[in-house]
């Protein structure tokens, strides 16, 4: 072959290497959508909305000391779509909650919002984020998702609107803004 010939052959490889990526994806317009619930934990439920699965051996965790450095614990949480923890259930957060700060009340977050009513059923958005957890309002990192959130990106702002220790109950207000696709 001559050098055109093979400088053609080389360019129809390429050409439909990426033609072929792009047919792959299927992305559809690109979109914003805000999500608002409430978060209900209930941790003298029977099951309690999180458990304990991991700590420092020679750390306590109590009522008082419930959240040292090393604590681990794991979610299967109710979201409701009002304040109120007896409103329509529209969702789980599920996932690992880890204290990650040595000298502040700080959480980190791997969990997963599953919707489980509505036009958002079965889609979900995965937060993987910081959460520092006595200032007044927090935002979490949206990274990714599931269903209509496949590709999903954005962040969450919350903010604590019930916490009492001796009930166990703590309502959490989140309000997720998302850019995913059509
Ligand atoms: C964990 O603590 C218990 C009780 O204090 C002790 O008996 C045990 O040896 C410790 N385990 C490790 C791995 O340090
Ligand atoms: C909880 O643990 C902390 C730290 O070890 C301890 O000082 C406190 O007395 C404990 N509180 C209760 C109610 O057990
Ligand atoms: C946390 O506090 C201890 C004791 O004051 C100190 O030695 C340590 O460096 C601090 N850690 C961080 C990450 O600030
Ligand atoms: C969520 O949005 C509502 C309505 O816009 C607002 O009143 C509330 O303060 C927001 N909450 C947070 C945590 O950003
Ligand atoms: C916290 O919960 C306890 C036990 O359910 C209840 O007696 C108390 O009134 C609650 N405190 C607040 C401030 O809601």
């Amino acid at each position: 072959m001559n050098n055109i010939n093979v400088l053609l052959l080389f360019l129809h490889f390429v050409l439909t290497l990426v033609s072929q990526g792009h047919a792959q994806h299927h992305l559809g317009k690109e979109k914003v959508t805000n999500i608002d619930f409430y978060y209900q934990e209930n941790l003298k439920a029977d099951p309690p909305t999180a458990v304990l699965v991991a700590k420092p051996n020679d750390t306590i965790v109590n009522a008082t000391n419930s959240l040292p450095y090393g604590a681990t614990f794991v979610l299967d949480t109710p979201l409701t779509a009002e304040q109120d923890p007896n409103s329509e259930v529209v969702g789980q957060a599920q996932g690992l909650v880890t204290s990650a700060g040595q000298n502040q009340s700080l959480l980190v977050f791997a969990v997963d919002y599953i919707f489980t009513s509505g036009k958002f059923k079965d889609s979900s958005v995965s937060v993987l984020s910081r959460y520092p957890i006595f200032e007044s309002t927090k935002e979490l990192a949206v990274v990714g998702g599931r269903g209509k959130f496949r590709m999903a990106r954005g962040y969450a702002n919350v903010r604590t609107i019930y916490r009492n220790i001796t009930s166990g109950i703590v309502i959490v207000e989140y309000n997720v803004t998302v850019i995913h696709y059509e």
